[in-house]
């Protein structure tokens, strides 16, 4: 896909394939096209070329619920919650969607509760959006595409703004809801530590375009990866 915007190319050909059950992670500076890649997926941004297939579907250009009715979904770098709602009613709106009402559970409110519980907001459903802590604001972000019930999951920067203590059980969840519910995963982030522990692959991205792919391992010592990110290849790239 390439997608520019005025002068500017925020994504440049980039061409990946992610398969079933995979855990993998965006890496790469501010600014790189990272959202951008995830917009274009989701359908919130329009290829200037390119396409987007699901589960052998070409999804191009399709309505964003409906490429959530496809099994996709995605949080937002910045939480973007029902502000003047309650925690519950977000989560329920979310239910509410066409593969949501699928989900287990007899009844809307029983499916919300699974939900909450699912992200450790049990006993939150009430609480105004307008007076969660930041942490519990970025867990609702996680409730909420997740109660649509997705194959493909998309997390943006879902640790940021997070201490070491909020992020490890955080990364543990993602964790579980990969191994033990089998979902796939694609995730931008930058807090490297916690990251490149949880994910299996890195695509690593500059100026718009996909300069390295491998594993965290790979990824961590690539010298065009190391100079992205840190502007100098004698640098390296810390994540013990
Ligand atoms: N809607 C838009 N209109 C104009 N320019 C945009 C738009 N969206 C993104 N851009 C530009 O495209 C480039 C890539 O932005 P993008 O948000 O994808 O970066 P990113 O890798 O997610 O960065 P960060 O790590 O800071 O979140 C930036 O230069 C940004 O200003
Ligand atoms: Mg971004």
């Amino acid at each position: 896909m390439t997608r520019r915007f005025g002068g500017l190319t925020a994504v440049k050909n980039v061409s990946f394939a992610i398969a079933g059950g995979e855990l993998t992670g965006v890496l790469g500076p501010n600014g790189a096209g990272k959202t951008t890649l995830f917009n274009l997926l989701t359908g919130f941004v329009a290829p200037d070329a390119g396409e987007v297939r699901f589960a052998g579907a070409d999804i191009t250009g399709l309505a964003r619920h409906r490429i959530v009715s496809c099994g996709m979904a995605r949080t937002f770098q910045q939480p973007r919650p029902f502000r003047l709602m309650t925690v519950e009613e977000n989560v329920a709106v979310a239910c509410l969607s066409p593969r949501g009402r699928q989900q287990p559970g007899r009844s809307l409110r029983d499916r919300v509760e699974r939900v909450l519980r699912l992200v450790g907001l049990e006993g939150k459903g009430r609480t105004p959006v307008e007076s969660l802590p930041y942490g519990a604001l970025r867990r609702l972000e996680l409730a909420r595409a997740l109660a649509t019930g997705p194959r493909l999951l998309l997390l943006d920067e879902p640790f940021a703004g997070l201490g070491t203590s909020e992020i490890e059980p955080l990364a543990a969840l993602i964790a579980e809801l990969h191994r033990r519910d089998g979902l796939t995963v694609l995730m931008i982030e930058h807090k490297l530590r916690e990251f490149m522990r949880l994910v299996r692959r890195v695509i690593a991205m500059d100026f718009g375009e996909i300069i390295a792919d491998g594993s965290p391992s790979e990824i961590v010592v690539n010298p065009c990866v190391v100079t992205a990110y840190l502007g100098g290849a004698e640098a390296s790239i810390g994540t013990a």
